[in-house]
């Protein structure tokens, strides 16, 4: 049975606190808080006040997604605003080594953001540290996008070098996640699936979130 993420991206955000309160109730395992700052992505989404807002009403703990360049400036305000775990992106960060140790002096699970083009062999020498590793399924940047197919062949990677070196990290997945692509990504080695539009517009995300969890 996977855990579920829904991601507060496609919550309403003139309802934060109603949505909050629904996936309180709900079997969800986390919130996914996705931080974008239109530079690492073409798109803004919210920062830290946002998050601490909704690290008041919410009960499950805050699995942030950190969609930034240089994040390292943030870590201590992140937690202090509720983070759990957070996760950078690969790709935005030169010293990867540094920034994960960081991340673990505070107390906060680390983890790791890999781009659809971005190979899980690049993690190979990091990957013992991690308590997580993010596999995008679309771009980042905006909720409601496609699914790439291309995902399962590197969750399955990944799941093997996993199994070889006895590590402990989840597998999470982020993008395009369903009811249809959510059996195969579970079979592969996922751990975690992030869902966003596919919750939040769905009649009865409670249901929905449900639905995955025993997908
Ligand atoms: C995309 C974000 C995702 C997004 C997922 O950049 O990282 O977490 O909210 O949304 P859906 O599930 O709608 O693809
Ligand atoms: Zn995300």
């Amino acid at each position: 049975m996977a855990e579920i993420a829904p991601s507060i991206l496609a919550a309403d955000f003139a309802n934060l606190q109603r949505d909050i309160e629904m996936l309180n109730a709900s079997p969800a395992d986390y919130i996914h808080v996705d931080v974008m700052d239109g530079m690492f992505v073409p798109n803004i989404s919210f920062g830290i006040p946002v998050c601490e807002a909704i690290n008041k009403h919410a009960t499950k703990p805050l699995d942030v997604h950190l969609m930034i360049e240089q994040p390292d400036r943030y870590f201590e305000s992140f937690k202090k605003a509720g983070a759990a775990g957070l996760t950078v992106h690969y790709e935005a960060c030169p010293h990867l080594h540094r920034t994960v140790q960081h991340i673990k002096e505070l107390d906060v699970l680390p983890g790791v953001a890999l781009n659809p083009h971005t190979p899980v062999e690049v993690l190979s020498e990091i990957l013992g540290d991690l308590s997580l590793v993010l596999i995008m399924s679309v771009n980042p940047g905006f909720g409601g996008q496609k699914f790439i197919q291309h995902t399962y062949q590197k969750i399955a990677r990944l799941q093997s070098l996993k199994e070889k070196f006895g590590y402990t990290f989840k597998i999470e997945v982020d993008g395009g996640v369903n009811l249809d692509n959510a059996p195969l990504l579970i079979r592969e080695g996922v751990n975690i699936l992030v869902a966003g539009s596919f919750v939040f517009s769905s009649e009865n995300p409670s249901k929905t979130i449900a639905d995955l969890k025993n997908s």
